[in-house]
């Protein structure tokens, strides 16, 4: 039996949270949105995986949040509630984007600030390391909330910032972390389920296409190691 793209993930999430606990104490995850990663989430916080991480020792983030409630069914955080989000995980360690501030960009900047204040870091200074960094591709080459053309895009200071919505729903405001951030990560793993993707990814992966044609193209770790997991269906 194949193993599912969504297993192959939940291993490579499991795997990297002993090495970042035993490496360091802690393991700090950046969750993506959208559909890909509930069956990933979901096998995460099932036997027998979840009894292989020490969630005491996980705090978990996201990469970008869409700018409605957090109980809205299309919230990354309702997603990650839903389907990963157990007795197991203190709820303290699970900072989710604010979206009940009056902007997108106060939000962002609240953000900014919180995980400035878990790492110990000057919020204008050099981004943190995530040891894991989740990723989406879309079928327009988007990751995060990082859209073709986006102003987000050439944003190379600020770790988290607003941005307007993209063509593909849900068409709403969005919250997103920057490429500063993605490319400060020790690990990221793109997700990729569904064959509309095969272009973007194609584009991104074979023809390297510029990221402000493909934003996916513009992750590119400065010491950190890129895992594409592909599949039909990765979901
Ligand atoms: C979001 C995501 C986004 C997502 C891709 C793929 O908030 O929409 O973070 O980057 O990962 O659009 O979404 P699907 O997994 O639903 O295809």
């Amino acid at each position: 039996m194949p193993i599912t793209c969504a297993a192959a993930a939940a291993d490579l999430i499991v795997d990297a949270a002993a090495a970042a606990i035993e490496r360091a104490g802690r393991f700090t995850l950046v969750l993506s949105g959208g559909r890909t990663p509930e069956k990933t989430y979901e096998l995460l916080a099932a036997a027998p995986r979840t009894s292989a991480v020490d969630w005491s020792k996980v705090y978990l983030f996201f990469g970008d949040e869409r700018f409605v409630p957090s109980g809205d069914a299309r919230s990354n955080y309702a997603l990650a509630r839903r389907s990963l989000f157990s007795a197991s995980i203190p709820a303290n360690h699970i900072l989710a984007i604010p979206t009940n501030l009056p902007t997108p960009a106060a939000g962002a900047a609240l953000y900014a600030r919180l995980l400035a204040s878990f790492f110990g870091l000057p919020p204008d200074g050099p981004p943190p390391a995530f040891d894991l960094i989740l990723l989406g591709l879309g079928d327009d080459g988007h990751t995060a909330s990082l859209f073709p053309g986006a102003a987000a895009l050439d944003e190379e200071r600020a770790w988290v910032t607003a941005s307007p919505p993209g063509t593909l729903p849900p068409l709403v405001d969005r919250i997103t972390l920057t490429y500063p951030v993605l490319n400060a990560a020790k690990q990221v793993a793109f997700l990729v389920s569904g064959a509309g993707k095969a272009e973007a990814a194609r584009d991104v992966l074979m023809r390297h296409a510029p990221r402000s044609e493909r934003p996916a193209a513009g992750v590119k770790p400065t010491h950190g190691t890129v895992t594409w997991l592909f599949e039909p269906r990765c979901g």
